[in-house]
């Protein structure tokens, strides 16, 4: 039986609860709490009682459900995050990684990566996308890149890559699967921003479904659910063993599972795999496209429509830079964007995207093309930079709590880093915990005095 439908059978059991949580099934609610959520909430909210089985050990509602979703998805297992897409990086690296064993990272990660690696204590080869230039934004991870990185270092277990780009690019994920397979690496794919793909084919191809042996995906972010709900699968072909991945995820959860974002993970998975949520996902489609097709005809807006998931929106406008493009949005439009870089601007849609408000904001973006607004924000422009393959001296979890020494910047070259030090360009890390510090990074620190390097002492 589904979480959803044990729940509400369970509300007429009459059964009297001694357990958690305290507020009795919704009994008493502070009054904040009820104005702001309401009581179905508090109604909802079990622990593992009676026959609302055990997340860390599923037997019953949650592996039948769990099962339904491997069915949906296709894969040999699927997992609930109830701690998004960052909670199933972090399993994933566990699973698969001891202590000093290799990982090869392509460094437009998300910082979960950097938290798996502080706990898994892997060892981190970094590589680099190549930079768009034009848009200001990294391109996909290309097969050969892998493949050249591999050859020469036998010992990698495991290659993480995201996919798509949080700009929306997607990779070759078969041939990177391909090559993987040839070197006996394990696949791990962070699809955080894909989670529309299984029921939309037009937005991209789950990796799962292309030999991908991990991945996961929040679906708070474009399906709709609640923060910070996710999904996490194993791959069909995957060699990767289920239960592996349930004893990380294990160590990482809660002991008390919240029932009302587990039955939200649910509603949301069958919605979208309904009659109605295709429905939904087609409306979508179409208002994107009749969005991508109304910026094409204004000549001073361009979109990104390159071989990415068009649920992304990436845009310039005539010659202003993404920052002061961003800022005019804001201050003066009201409207928020996800991210900018030097070039482009990046607007996030999914399920509950309207076409109200796509048009808003095609009508913003022409006022701003054709009024010339006067700018009175700072010019953001900062020229070309160069970043080369980092040199890691220790990884981030040998340097983790390490002690730390605040030095000046002309003391810094050759010390090892103890920050992170991300800039717009490139939108990548240039320094982590670790790394040590060279010339061509000194320009990203420049405005600061001093920086936190390793205590040598
Ligand atoms: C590429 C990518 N991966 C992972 C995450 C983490 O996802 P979550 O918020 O579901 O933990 C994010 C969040 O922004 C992301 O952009």
């Amino acid at each position: 039986m589904s979480i959803i439908k044990y729940s509400e059978k369970f509300k007429n059991s009459n059964r009297l609860l001694f357990t958690t949580p305290s507020h009795s099934q919704g009994e008493i609610i502070a009054p904040g709490s009820m104005k702001m959520l309401g009581k179905t909430v508090f109604e909802n909210d079990f622990s593992e009682v009676d026959g609302f089985d055990n997340l860390a050990n599923p037997e019953g509602i949650i592996k039948e459900t769990e099962e339904k979703f491997a069915q949906i998805y296709g894969t040999r297992a699927s997992f609930m995050l109830l701690n998004g897409s960052t909670s199933g990086m972090i399993a994933a690296m566990l699973a698969t990684l001891r202590k000093y064993e290799k990982v090869l990272v392509a460094r437009n990660c998300h910082i979960s990566v950097f938290k798996g690696l502080v706990l898994s204590r892997a060892f981190p080869i970094w590589l680099l996308p190549k930079y768009n230039k034009e848009w200001g934004i990294f391109e996909p991870i290309e097969p050969e890149q892998v493949e050249e990185v591999l050859k020469k270092n036998r010992d990698i277990k495991v290659f993480i890559m995201t996919n798509p780009t949080y700009e929306g690019l997607r990779a070759d994920i078969f041939k990177i699967s391909q090559v993987c397979k040839r070197y006996g690496v394990i696949l791990i794919v962070d699809e955080a921003h894909g989670a529309l793909w299984n029921f939309e084919g037009s937005f991209g191809v789950p990796s799962v479904n292309l030999g991908a042996d991990i991945t996961f995906q929040s679906l708070h972010k474009t399906a709709g659910a609640l923060n910070p709900s996710a999904i996490m699968h194993i791959g069909r072909s995957s060699v990767i063993d289920p239960q592996a991945v349930r004893n990380a995820l294990n160590l990482i959860t809660t002991t008390s599972p919240s029932y009302p974002l587990m039955m939200n993970i649910e509603a949301t998975v069958d919605f979208l795999a309904s009659g109605e949520g295709q429905r939904q996902l087609t409306t979508l489609k179409n208002n994107i496209t009749d969005f991508i097709r109304a910026i094409k005809d204004s000549p001073s807006i361009m979109i990104y429509t390159g071989n990415n998931d068009p649920t992304k929106l990436l845009i310039r406008v005539a010659s202003l830079s993404g920052p002061e493009l961003s800022e005019i949005l804001s201050e003066k439009f009201n409207v928020e964007d996800e991210l900018s870089n030097d070039k482009s601007v990046l607007f996030l849609t999914g399920i509950g995207t309207t076409k109200k408000k796509l048009n808003r904001l095609l009508k913003v973006l022409k006022q701003i093309a054709s009024d010339n607004i006067t700018l009175t924000v700072h010019n953001n422009e900062q020229g070309d930079f160069k970043i080369s393959e980092p040199r890691v001296k220790y990884s981030p979890g040998e340097i983790f709590n390490k002690k730390s020494v605040e030095v000046e910047q002309k003391y810094l070259i050759a010390r090892v880093s103890m920050e992170t030090v991300i800039n717009y360009p490139p939108g990548i890390p240039i320094l982590l915990p670790g790394e040590v510090i060279r010339k061509e990074h000194l320009p990203f620190i420049k405005d600061k005095e001093t920086f936190k390097v390793l205590d040598n002492v």
